[in-house]
C-alpha cells in the first residue's frame, strides 16, 4: 500500500510540476484549472495520509509556516554584476564598436532581451533541486530569501530531468510582479490604508524581503531566467543555448529573447520593443544587449563593475505636458485627504489622462504645482500616472500655492495630522464623505460583496438619511429604496435580495469589511480562523491579538482599539440583530504522530529549512514553538544548537535529534 502510494504521489508530482511548466513559463496550460486542482488535491491527501513521505520539493511544500527572524547572508560564488546603460541608437553603435576593436575581427553575434523590472535573483540547484535563492545584494553577498522564492509557482523546486542537468546549477533571473497583480495589490493597500508602490520593482522587491513567506505567496510573483552562474559542468558554449537548456529543465524563459547578427538588428529589434511593450503583462523599461559566446564573452572581460559584453538599452519613460485644471481634495475611509490634480486631458502612453494623484500634501508641496500649472506627467512604472514636474517658467501670473485644507472638504470639520507627519485626516467621525468610502469598501467584491450597491446608489442613501452607518442598510426595506429617484421596482428587489444575501457571508469577509486601520483581507482571514466567532475577537486583548501569528502589535492595536470604541460596538450589535450571522467556516484537523504535542527547534538542521520543518511538524500535527518553557514537549536539536538545548536540559525536556524526528513522523 506505502508502495503504491508513493509510485502515485511521485506520479502526481512529476504531473503537476509539468504542468506547472506549461502554464507559468510556456503559457500553454494543457489541462483546465480544474483538473489541476484535482490532482493538487489527491497529491495532498496522499501526502497528508503518508506523512513520511513528504519531500520539501513537492509540489505542496511552496508555502512554508512562520514567519523568519532576519534572512541570512548568502555570498556569491560568481559576483552579480550590474550593467552599463545606453539611450539612443548611436550609443549602441559606440558598443558595437568597442567590442569589435577587442575582438580584433572575430564574428561576433548577440542575443536581446527584454530588460525586465523586477530584482535579480540567484536560484541553487543541486542535484535539480531547489535549495537556495539569494537576492542580488551589493553584488558580491545578498540576503537568504529561499522561502519567499519557494512560493513563486514560475520557480521550479525540482528541475525537469530530461538528463544533463549539473549537479550544481545556478539560475540568475529576475522576480517581477506582473502589472495586474500590481494594481490590484495596490488597490488593496489603499483600501487599508498602507501606502501604494510606486512601481512594480518595489512592489516585487517589497513582496520578497518580507518575513512571512505566506505573505508572499499572496503577492503572485513570477519570475524570468535569463544566465547561469555557478555550474558544477559546462551546459553549453553561448548563451543562447544555455536559454535552450534552462527552458528543457523546465525554467521559465522569456519567449521574446532573439538572436541579432549585427548591431543594427540589435536596434531595429529594440526599436520595435518601445511600443510594443506597453501591451506586455510585465513591466519592462528596456532592453538588455548580450554577446552569445562565452570564449567571447570571457575575452571581453569586465571593468569593476559590469560585464563589457553586455549594455542595456532604456527607453525614455514616456512623457505628456498638460496643465492642471483644479485640484481636489478627497475624503478617504479612514478619513485621509488625498489631493488630486484634474488635468486638460491628455494622450499618455496609450490612454487618456484626466486626472493624476498628488499622493499627499507634503508631496504636493515638494511639487510647488498650482492651479493653472502646466506640467509633465509620468506613468509611474508605466501604469498610474503623476506629476513629476512643474514648469515653473511657465507659471501664469497670480498662479498661488495650493493651502493645505483647515477643514474636510466634505464635512467642514476640523482636519488634523497624522503621527507619522504624511497624512492630513478629517477626524470627524459622522463625515458624510468618509461614511460613503466606508460603505463603499464594505460593500466591495472582496468584502461583504453586495451586488448592486454601488457608488451611486450609496450616495442617495446617505444623502438622504436612510443609511448612517453598516447596520442601516440591512434595514432597509423595499419601500425606502423606492423613494430615491431613478430607482425601478426590480432594481429595489435586486438590492435588497443582494444586502440579504451578504448576511451570510463568512466572519473573515465581515471582518475585512469594517475598515479597521491596517487590517486587509488577509489578516481578517488570519483572525477569523484564529478566534473562531465575532464575540471570542471582539473580547480578545492586545496580548491574545498579538499571539497569533503574522498578527504584529500595529494590527494589534488597531482591532483592539476598533473593538473598544462604543460607536463601533453599537454598529456591530446593529448588524447582529439585522441578521447578520458571520461563521468561521469549520477546518477539519487531523490527528498526527505529533498531535497536541508542542516542538521547538534549536540549531540547524540537515534535511530542513526552518520554514520546512515547521511545515513538517505542523503537517504531523504537533506546534512549532520558538521558546522552551515547561510544556514543551520536545527540543529537535541540530548542529550548533542554542542556548534553547541548555534551557531544555534544566527543564528536562526532552530533546532529540534530526534522525529520531524523521522516525517519529514516519510513524
Ligand atoms: S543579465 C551582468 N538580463 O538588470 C548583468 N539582467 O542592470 C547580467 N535585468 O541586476 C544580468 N532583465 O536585475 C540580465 N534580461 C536580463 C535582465 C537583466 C533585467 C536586470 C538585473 C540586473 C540589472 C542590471
Amino acid at each position: 500500500m506505502a508502495k503504491d502510494a508513493k509510485k502515485r504521489i511521485e506520479q502526481l508530482r512529476n504531473e503537476i510540476r509539468r504542468h506547472d511548466y506549461l502554464y507559468y513559463a510556456l503559457n500553454q496550460p494543457q489541462i483546465s484549472d480544474r483538473q489541476y486542482d484535482k490532482l493538487f488535491a489527491e497529491l495532498k491527501a496522499l501526502e497528508q495520509a503518508n506523512p513520511e513521505l513528504v519531500t520539501p520539493d513537492s509540489p505542496t511544500q511552496r508555502v512554508s509556516g512562520r514567519p523568519l527572524e532576519g534572512f541570512a547572508a548568502v555570498r556569491h560564488t560568481i559576483p552579480m554584476l550590474s550593467m552599463d546603460n545606453t539611450y539612443s541608437a548611436d550609443e549602441l553603435r559606440a558598443f558595437d564598436e568597442r567590442i569589435r576593436k577587442q575582438l580584433g575581427g572575430e564574428d561576433y553575434d548577440y542575443v536581446v532581451e527584454l530588460k525586465f523590472d523586477g530584482l535579480a535573483v540567484s536560484l541553487r540547484y543541486e542535484n535539480g533541486r531547489l535549495v537556495t535563492a539569494a537576492t542580488r545584494g551589493d553584488g558580491e553577498v545578498g540576503d537568504d530569501v529561499t522561502a519567499n522564492v519557494r512560493t513563486i509557482k514560475a520557480v521550479p523546486l525540482a528541475l525537469l530531468d530530461g538528463g544533463g542537468i549539473p549537479g550544481i546549477l545556478e539560475v540568475r533571473g529576475e522576480v517581477y510582479m506582473p502589472t495586474k497583480s500590481f494594481i490590484e495589490l495596490n488597490k488593496q493597500r489603499s483600501q487599508t490604508g498602507e501606502p501604494v508602490f510606486a512601481n512594480p520593482r518595489n512592489a516585487a522587491a517589497g513582496s520578497l524581503k518580507l518575513l512571512d513567506a505566506r505573505i508572499t505567496a499572496a503577492r503572485n510573483l513570477s519570475f524570468f531566467a535569463y544566465a547561469a552562474g555557478e555550474v558544477s559542468e559546462p551546459l553549453a558554449q553561448t548563451h543562447y543555448e544555455t536559454l535552450q537548456n534552462f527552458k528543457q529543465f523546465g525554467l521559465p524563459v522569456n519567449p521574446h529573447n532573439a538572436k541579432a547578427g549585427d548591431i543594427e538588428q540589435v536596434i531595429d529589434i529594440c526599436f520595435s520593443w518601445s511600443e510594443k511593450r506597453l501591451t506586455l503583462d510585465y513591466k519592462t523599461d528596456g532592453m538588455v544587449i548580450k554577446i552569445n559566446r562565452f570564449d567571447q564573452r570571457d575575452a571581453l572581460g569586465a571593468t569593476g563593475r559590469a560585464p563589457r559584453w553586455c549594455i542595456s538599452y532604456k527607453f525614455a519613460a514616456e512623457r505628456a505636458q498638460t496643465t492642471i485644471e483644479s485640484i481636489d481634495v478627497q475624503v478617504g475611509k479612514s478619513g485621509i485627504l488625498t489631493p488630486v490634480a484634474n488635468l486638460t486631458p491628455v494622450l499618455l502612453a496609450g490612454t487618456t489622462v484626466k486626472r493624476a494623484s498628488l499622493h499627499n500634501f507634503d508631496e504636493l508641496a515638494r511639487l510647488d504645482a498650482r492651479c493653472g500649472d502646466t506640467v509633465l506627467i509620468e506613468k509611474a512604472g508605466e501604469i498610474i500616472p503623476q506629476v513629476v514636474e512643474v514648469e515653473k517658467e511657465l507659471r501664469p501670473a497670480g498662479a498661488v500655492p495650493f493651502k493645505v485644507p483647515a477643514k474636510c472638504p466634505n464635512c467642514g470639520s476640523a482636519v488634523a495630522k497624522d503621527k507619522e507627519g504624511v497624512y492630513i485626516r478629517c477626524v470627524n467621525p459622522d463625515c458624510l464623505g468618509q461614511l460613503k468610502e466606508r460603505l463603499r469598501y464594505f460593500a466591495g467584491r472582496d468584502q461583504m460583496d453586495i451586488e448592486n450597491l454601488g457608488p451611486a446608489l450609496i450616495e442617495q442613501l446617505v444623502e438622504s438619511g436612510l443609511v448612517k452607518n453598516f447596520a442601516d442598510l440591512y434595514k432597509l426595506q423595499k419601500s425606502d429604496l423606492m423613494t430615491l429617484e431613478r430607482m425601478g421596482e426590480k432594481s429595489a428587489d435586486n438590492v435588497i435580495a443582494a444586502i440579504e444575501k451578504s448576511k451570510a457571508r463568512p466572519l473573515w469577509r465581515l471582518v475585512a469589511a469594517l475598515g479597521i486601520r491596517h487590517i486587509g483581507g488577509q489578516s481578517a482571514d488570519i483572525l477569523a480562523e484564529h478566534f473562531g466567532s465575532l464575540d471570542a475577537l471582539m473580547a480578545a486583548d492586545v496580548e491574545a491579538l498579538q499571539t497569533v501569528e503574522q498578527i504584529g502589535p500595529k494590527i494589534a492595536e488597531s482591532v483592539y482599539e476598533y473593538f473598544r470604541n462604543p460607536a463601533n460596538r453599537a454598529v456591530i450589535e446593529g448588524l447582529l440583530t439585522a441578521g447578520v450571522r458571520p461563521e468561521q467556516p469549520k477546518k477539519v484537523r487531523r490527528a498526527g504522530q505529533l498531535a497536541g504535542k508542542t516542538i521547538v527547534v534549536t540549531g540547524t538542521l540537515e534535511k530542513f529549512t526552518r520554514p520546512q520543518i515547521e511545515q513538517a511538524i505542523k503537517q504531523a500535527g504537533g506546534k512549532p514553538a520558538s521558546s522552551v518553557s515547561k510544556k514543551t514537549d520536545f527540543v529537535l536539536a541540530g548542529k550548533e544548537p542554542g542556548s534553547k538545548l541548555d534551557r531544555a536540559r534544566q527543564l528536562g525536556v526532552k530533546v532529540i535529534d534530526e534522525k529520531q524526528f524523521q522516525e517519529i513522523i514516519k510513524g
